[in-house]
């Protein structure tokens, strides 16, 4: 069992951080911005909440933090009171937020240079992912560092993978929200269509989805998506975050990628619409607005 702390407990890092206390077997110690929720989540699992990220962080062989982006990611770690002002010599610093390889790399700078070690650790599965512990992790990072966070991390994954150096599982993310915005197009795209055609798309759905246009977005948001509700997961600000760290990074390496570009103004139309905090699969209300 390992000293752990968490920073960060919101949609994700709230119900990471308790499988860490009660799958894991953990000791684990929370840092939020607004208090009450560290609160709570330290009397709901029995773990102790602390006013600074670096007081979290003081006795911990491993600190997780999953906040919003780069900056928030910066103002927890290298910021004043932030985790590196904190952690022991040998800890390591393992990065759930979605953020660019470019801020991985310069927290794998900075922690070396104090002796600690880190590993950039984004996630994928969503909200509910989070809660039922089945998360995909995609990290970067030194062989022999992950090798040691990989079983603390598995008490909230699924699936654990090392990608390559430092900023390597942020570029897998990246990798992954490409293939998340063409496909939920696609499918918005596919509902609208049968919809206009009159069909059954709950029986068109359930035959289709066993064959080769099946995918975990049809599986799970096709119901939703039917009956045009829009509250179940990933927010749209949240994505066009990442969308905007794709396409910058795309500039950086010169991939071309016409579709996620376009789909990326698409989500700014559903921002218009005053989707901000609706979730990914609201392409489908741009393509039914009137
Ligand atoms: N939600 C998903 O389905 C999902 C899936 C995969 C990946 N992600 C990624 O995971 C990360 C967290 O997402 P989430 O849905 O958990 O977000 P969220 O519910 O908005 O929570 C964000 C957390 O970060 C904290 N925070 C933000 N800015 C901060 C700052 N400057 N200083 C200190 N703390 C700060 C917030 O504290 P307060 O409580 O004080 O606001 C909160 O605890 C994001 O990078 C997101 O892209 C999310």
């Amino acid at each position: 069992m390992a000293k752990v702390a968490f920073i960060g407990l919101g949609v994700m890092g709230y119900p990471m951080a308790g499988h860490l206390k009660v799958k894991g077997g953990h000791e684990v110690a929370v840092y939020n911005r607004t208090f009450a929720k560290a609160e709570k989540w330290a009397a709901e699992f029995g773990g102790k909440a602390f006013r600074t990220p670096a007081e979290a962080a003081k006795d911990a062989d491993f600190v997780f933090t999953c906040v919003g982006n780069d900056d928030d990611l910066r103002a927890v770690t290298v910021g004043k009171d932030g985790v590196l002002e904190g952690m022991k010599k040998g800890a390591t610093l393992i990065d759930n937020t979605t953020a660019s390889a470019e801020v991985a790399r310069e927290l794998d700078a900075a922690t070396k240079e104090k002796g600690l070690h880190f590993i950039d650790a984004p996630v994928s599965g969503g909200q509910a992912g989070a809660e039922n512990g089945v998360l995909t992790v995609m990290c970067g990072g030194d062989e022999a560092v992950f090798e040691k966070a990989r079983p603390v991390i598995d008490a909230y994954a699924r699936m654990v993978g090392l990608m390559g150096p430092a900023g390597s599982g942020q570029l897998a993310k990246m990798v992954n929200q490409i293939c998340v915005a063409g496909v939920v197009q696609g499918l918005a795209e596919a509902i609208h269509f049968g919809k206009q055609a009159g069909l059954d798309m709950e029986a068109v759905v359930e035959v289709i989805s066993k064959g080769a246009a099946g995918s975990w977005q049809m599986d799970n948001r096709h119901k939703t998506m039917i009956a045009g509700k829009y509250d179940f997961g990933f927010a749209i600000d949240w994505m066009r975050k990442d969308l905007d760290i794709i396409l910058s990074e795309a500039r950086r390496n010169g991939a071309k990628l016409p579709v996620t570009a376009l789909i990326d103004q698409f989500y700014a139309d559903v921002q218009d619409m005053g989707g901000n905090r609706w979730d990914t699969s609201s392409l489908l209300a741009r393509l039914e607005r009137k």
